[in-house]
């Protein structure tokens, strides 16, 4: 028989991403209004370790919704991938008679909460990384306001790259992986886009589309770099070496994580977010919310650990057609 929940904690965990805030706000909202009790806990699983927790109102989370960043703070745990961290997480959990604990966070996030889940604890995962690289689910909480606020920056450089015929590449964020890239990209109708999914990169082919497209009459071109691939500054110098056009590399960096979320981030974060509760009261354990075919649902934490996140070949090539 599932045990009765009396009480939830909630953290945000790894790097913020606007959206986070709806998601808590739900959380919070939601499970009162079922008559629980909601501890929010400060700088994610470091908060955690260090039980820097409080109970949450209504009133905490008013006023949240369009904001961006994380009311409870973030923090990335190194002692929470250690096996003594993990123990005294999953103690403090006890103790503190948090019966779920409902993780907002990235891919590592998801990883301490699994190892949590191992040691007794029952964790809910909700997706919140502007990178959306977990392979669970097809959305992830700051993604579009992410790709959006890259494409507004990308319109501008592109403005001054006409004028001046330049080449600009543009460096997004993305960690590993390129969905931030490939989305921006293909938005601002960039000339090259170069993602670490995909190997066929080739700095001379772009040298050459360069010469090309100069002699066509382009006046600009422009590349968006994931910052997977890197090297922005040396890339712009060899190209502008090699082509004779000026090359100017722009690291777009922080600003993608902040701002007020878009409306789908705000909509798609608050439905998680009450999924989240209802799932626990329904007695499921430890599971992740995803967002899959235009559907919310909700997996085993352990199968969507083992699933693999791949890019979409599709796009990836209709990008390239789309640029010539
Ligand atoms: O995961 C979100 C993200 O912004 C990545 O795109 C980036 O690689 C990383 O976080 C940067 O992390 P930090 O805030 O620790 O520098």
């Amino acid at each position: 028989m599932a045990k009765m929940i009396e009480q939830i904690g909630v953290l945000t965990s790894g790097g913020d991403a606007p959206g986070m805030n709806a998601a808590v706000r739900a959380v919070v909202r939601t499970a009162l209004a079922r008559g629980l009790e909601v501890k929010g806990i400060r700088r994610g699983y470091h908060g955690l370790l260090k039980e820097d927790m409080f109970s949450m109102t209504s009133r905490d989370v008013s006023e949240i919704l369009q904001e961006g960043g994380t009311i409870l703070q973030t923090a990335r745990s190194g002692r929470m991938t250690t096996e003594t961290g993990i123990k005294l997480a999953a103690e403090i959990c006890d103790k503190r008679m948090i019966q779920g604990l409902v993780v907002i966070g990235g891919d590592g996030s998801y990883k301490g909460a699994r190892e949590l889940s191992k040691q007794g604890v029952n964790v809910v995962c909700i997706p919140g990384t502007i990178d959306l690289d977990i392979a669970s689910t097809e959305y992830t909480i700051g993604f579009d306001t992410a790709v959006n606020t890259a494409m507004d920056a990308i319109d501008k450089i592109r403005d001054t790259s006409t004028s001046h015929e330049r080449c600009s590449i543009i460096e997004v964020m993305g960690r590993t992986r390129g969905y931030i890239a490939l989305w921006s990209g293909i938005a601002c109708g960039a000339e090259k886009i170069i993602i670490p999914e995909d190997d066929s990169f080739d700095e001379d082919d772009i040298i050459e589309a360069i010469r090309t497209g100069r002699n066509f009459g382009k006046k600009h071109f422009i590349i968006i770099n994931a910052e997977g691939i890197g090297d922005s500054i040396g890339m712009a110098e060899r190209i502008e070496a090699a082509t004779g056009m000026e090359t100017r590399a722009t690291i777009l960096g922080y600003l993608q994580r902040g701002g007020s979320p878009t409306c789908r981030d705000r909509v798609y974060a608050s439905v998680m977010g009450h999924k989240a509760v209802d799932i626990l009261l329904q007695g499921k354990t430890n599971r992740v919310i995803c967002y899959k075919h235009g559907e919310f649902v909700d997996m085993d934490i352990e199968e969507a650990h083992k699933m693999e996140k791949g890019i979409s070949d599709y796009m990836v090539k209709m990008a390239e057609e789309l640029a010539v």
